[in-house]
């Protein structure tokens, strides 16, 4: 029986039942002959078979056809969802590396873990993706994937926190934030901000509750504030990673207010650890505001991404919040189309940010001799 398509062969079958009354022996063998082509045919073609189910599966959960093959495949290695920001940053890069835009987006979650983050690069070299992003959880311990991506030839870009290579060719570019300067910016508003309500100096007992231990943010929040303090004579009573997350912002916060009673600011390295933080000192019967000579605590952040952020500022128990901009996915979409046009970003690209707060004392912080506003958050 010569081939045919299936669609012809359902044709013939369906004639075959019409005339079924008249057939005779041969008829019979043609006929179980065609029911066995329909039910091979009809595997091979079916979604699922073994041949789509090894298919790419995208962002958005669809799977790769011959229909994607003029999409750009863009392989992105984020740290997790441990907070409003990445989140937030999470969807900015779904929106713009989407199918519509003329890409297929291989999203992997790494759940705060380098050696998954390891592991999606050294995948997404198998198959030969065409732009690696990652985003780092960490700073320290990326040259040897790097490598392996350089040697395939695939382009790395940076993208939120940086990486500490010894061979900075190991990747294209980095785009985000100037973590020290947000932390500077914060530490010059509390500045400001004592001077103005004549708040001595050496009356601050001041705690840390640290990020990602070794993450850029980290770092650079840290030593904003370590530096200011040495500066002005600040004490900074503790520091502990609050690992970017409520609850553990609420818990390292706890202990603290258990140990040095006299802690008056906690200075929290994003928003997420400033709800926890309010939590523990609202369980332990203080309140979060800026009026320290009435024995409130003061709170002061990162980020400002989410609704309930801006609402903590709005009721004063986030005093200032030195803002993070989240949405990097345009950002890295056109640093990819300007690659593909041949033109070379620079290796650096720092955003612009500003700060947040609801005192209306301070309208703009300066650092280094730049003034960045402050955005006074209206009732
Ligand atoms: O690297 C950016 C930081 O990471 C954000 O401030 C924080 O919220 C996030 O988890």
């Amino acid at each position: 029986m010569p081939w045919q398509p299936a669609c012809r062969i359902v044709w013939h079958i369906s004639m075959s039942k019409i005339s079924v009354m008249k057939i005779n022996s041969k008829q019979i063998t043609n006929i179980l002959i065609a029911i066995l082509c329909i039910v091979f045919l009809t595997a091979c073609g079916t979604p699922g078979s073994s041949e789509t189910s090894q298919d790419s599966s995208s962002a958005d959960g669809a799977t790769s056809d011959a229909s994607d093959q003029d999409l750009i495949v863009v392989g992105f290695s984020q740290v997790g969802a441990e907070s409003d920001w990445r989140k937030e940053n999470t969807q900015s890069m779904i929106k713009a590396f989407s199918a519509e835009r003329g890409y297929d987006l291989i999203l992997e979650d790494a759940q705060q873990k380098q050696s998954n983050q390891i592991t999606a690069i050294r995948t997404f070299i198998q198959r030969d993706v065409d732009y690696i992003v990652l985003a780092p959880v960490t700073e320290e311990g990326w040259d040897t994937v790097l490598g392996e991506a350089k040697d395939a030839g695939i382009p790395v870009i940076i993208v939120d926190r940086k990486v500490a290579t010894e061979d900075e060719d190991l990747f294209t570019c980095w785009i985000g934030s100037d973590f020290e300067l947000e932390g500077k910016k914060v530490c010059t508003w509390l500045t400001d901000f004592c001077t103005k309500k004549g708040i001595a100096p050496d009356s601050l007992n001041i705690v840390d509750i640290q990020g990602t231990i070794g993450s850029s943010a980290q770092i650079g929040r840290t030593k904003g504030l370590v530096d200011a303090a040495a500066k002005n004579g600040w004490n900074i009573a503790g520091m502990a990673s609050g690992e970017y997350t409520q609850a553990k912002g609420r818990e390292v916060t706890a202990g603290f207010l258990g140990r040095f009673p006299e802690i008056n600011v906690v200075y929290c390295e994003n928003d997420n650890e400033a709800f926890g933080a309010i939590e523990a000192i609202e369980a332990a019967g203080k309140k979060a505001g800026s009026d320290i000579a009435k024995g409130e605590i003061m709170v002061l952040s990162f980020d400002g991404v989410s609704q309930e952020a801006i609402e903590d500022a709005r009721e004063g128990k986030i005093s200032c919040i030195g803002e993070c901009n989240p949405l990097h996915g345009p950002r890295v979409e056109k640093i990819i189309k300007n690659l593909r046009q041949g033109v070379q970003p620079d290796k650096y690209i720092y955003v612009e940010e500003e700060v947040f707060s609801a005192d209306q004392s301070i309208t703009a912080v300066e650092v280094e001799g730049n003034g960045y506003p402050v955005t006074i958050i209206g009732q």
